[in-house]
């Protein structure tokens, strides 16, 4: 039985609308959700929206609606996010839920009665749209505005009593987790910086509000609202219904194997959430990924600088395929990435039309114009075998690269293998063979068979697509096995082949 595998996506703020920021977050986790589930591992996928806390009061206050009815409404919209992408996600969490509180309440308790939290007072810096505090030395004046410097948001001086989670405590500790754990931290380049920021030294944390009342009251004073990264990180183990920790769901996937989150909010999840985790005695997860951002020309996409570039109007243009298949392949994980509708509109046509499409068309139009759509008899050359195994002997690296989630590395092995696949069919020419029929039959066959494995991969990237294809030799969703891959005679026992429509129309420039 393979390891259970439990991944998930940051849960968003309902302040505003889902961009394509949220989108790449999201489509990152369904295709390594995706990407374990045919590999035999028993997946659990989360998403959700983040629903407590000032941003989400202000924003509230400003469209003159109570903060749930508003979150209601914002929150749909992100669920309708996460059909429109075709998110295999299992579960949606939200924050304002009865079993995410219990939770929140239960680890509050926890780290109260272990003594790591303290009341005193706080004062300093606050953004409010990064609801974070921030050291003097993490803000600037910019025109007689103090901002942050990270993110570049207002900040407002903060001065209220508040609780204070020991943070400090656990500076060494972490160091120690960070070392016995290398790829706790992933892309390398933001495990440094983590690392030197905790160097550097902690401090206590604020960890509750009193000056506002959207949120989830500190239990043994109510005049208190719990901070609301304490409260929203929990959504992890409110998913699995924590506080239950005998029960079969939490048991099955606690810690997460990964998060997939924005490099912005990196320090959240890897050093106040661990930290919290150890406090109160659980497992921190086993990863966190803090992948770039994507850009709109050279900047952050964002509500405030009206750049925004839509996922749902670019899904209704182009296809949802498209956009994620650009996302995967054109953005390097782990950095920053760009999309435009140019470069969008380029990808489909080179890989999209002409790779994937023309290569499905020219074969399944050869095979029913030649073999009636009937999948025929082989005998395989040495060179036939050389190109259908290049997938067994190279699974192993595979699975080994998405294990350090180098999608890249996996989204160029596919593209090769296209490429490698329309090579052979133009190389082999079986229009030619019409004299040698068992030829002319093994060429069709050896194409179906590679139509058939780079499919299978493409799956956990274009799964709409991908089934489309894999419809045509009947097999289904649940059908779907990554390790099929190696096999070189899948097809042997199909009688018969499904035709196929046009998958991507190119576009013309
Ligand atoms: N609510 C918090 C997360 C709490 S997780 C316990 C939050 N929400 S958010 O809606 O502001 O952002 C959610 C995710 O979207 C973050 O991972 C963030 O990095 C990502 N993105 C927001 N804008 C982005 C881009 N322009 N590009 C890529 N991702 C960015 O933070």
């Amino acid at each position: 039985m393979k390891d259970n595998f439990y991944i998930t996506t940051p849960i968003y703020y309902p302040s505003a609308k889902p961009h394509m920021g949220h989108a790449y977050s999201s489509i990152v986790a369904d295709f390594f959700a995706r990407l374990k589930r045919i590999q035999g591992h028993k997946v659990f996928f989360l998403t959700g929206t983040d629903e407590h806390g000032q941003k989400i009061q202000r924003a509230a206050e400003k469209s003159n609606k109570d903060p749930l009815k508003f979150c209601d409404e914002i929150s749909k919209t992100f669920r309708n996010l996460s059909s429109l992408l075709n998110l295999s996600n299992d579960d949606f969490i939200r924050t304002t839920e009865k079993r995410h509180a219990s939770a929140v309440i239960n680890l509050w308790n926890i780290l109260e009665k272990k003594g790591e939290i303290y009341l005193s007072k706080y004062s300093g810096w606050y953004s409010v749209s990064d609801e974070a505090f921030y050291n003097e030395d993490e803000i600037e004046d910019l025109e007689g505005k103090k901002i942050s410097k990270s993110s570049r948001s207002p900040v407002e001086w903060v001065e209220e009593e508040s609780y204070f989670f020991k943070l400090s405590k656990w500076q060494e500790p972490l160091l120690k987790f960070y070392s016995e754990n290398p790829k706790f931290i992933l892309p390398e380049s933001r495990k440094n910086e983590v690392i030197s920021f905790v160097k550097s030294g902690l401090k206590d944390l604020s960890v509750s509000r009193k000056s506002f009342s959207w949120g989830i009251k500190v239990p043994s004073n109510k005049d208190h609202v719990i901070y609301v990264w304490l409260d929203a990180l929990t959504n992890y183990l409110s998913a699995l219904n924590y506080p239950k920790e005998k029960e079969k769901l939490y048991k099955d996937f606690w810690p997460a194997n990964i998060h997939i989150i924005g490099k912005d909010i990196l320090r959240f999840h890897a050093v106040y959430w661990p930290a919290f985790l150890l406090a109160a005695g659980i497992k921190p997860p086993q990863r966190v990924y803090g992948h770039g951002w994507i850009l709109s020309g050279d900047e952050k996409m964002s509500k405030s600088k009206g750049n925004i570039l839509d996922p749902i109007e670019i899904i209704d243009i182009y296809g949802l395929d498209a956009l994620r298949y650009y996302l995967l392949k054109e953005v390097s994980f782990g950095n920053d990435g760009n999309i435009s509708k140019e470069k969008l509109e380029s990808c489909i046509n080179s890989d999209l039309a002409n790779n994937y499409g023309n290569l499905c068309q020219r074969v399944i139009l050869f095979c029913e114009k030649n073999l009636g759509l009937k999948v025929p008899e082989y005998n395989f050359t040495k060179e036939d075998l050389k190109i259908l195994n290049d997938f067994k002997e190279n699974i192993e690296n595979i699975e080994k690269q998405i294990n350090d989630q180098n999608i890249n590395y996996y989204v160029e092995y596919v593209v090769n293998q296209l490429f490698k696949a329309n090579k052979y069919f133009n190389d082999q020419a079986p229009w030619t063979k019409k004299d040698d029929s068992l030829r002319l039959n093994t060429i069709v066959f050896v194409s179906l068979e590679l139509i058939r494995k780079i499919s299978i991969l493409l799956y956990p990237i274009i799964p709409n697509t991908s089934l489309k294809v894999l419809n045509i030799f009947s097999i289904k969703e649940k059908d779907i096995k990554f390790d099929t891959i190696s096999n070189n005679e899948y097809l042997k026992d199909k009688k018969e082949i499904i035709k196929l429509g046009i998958l991507f129309e190119k576009i013309k420039k």
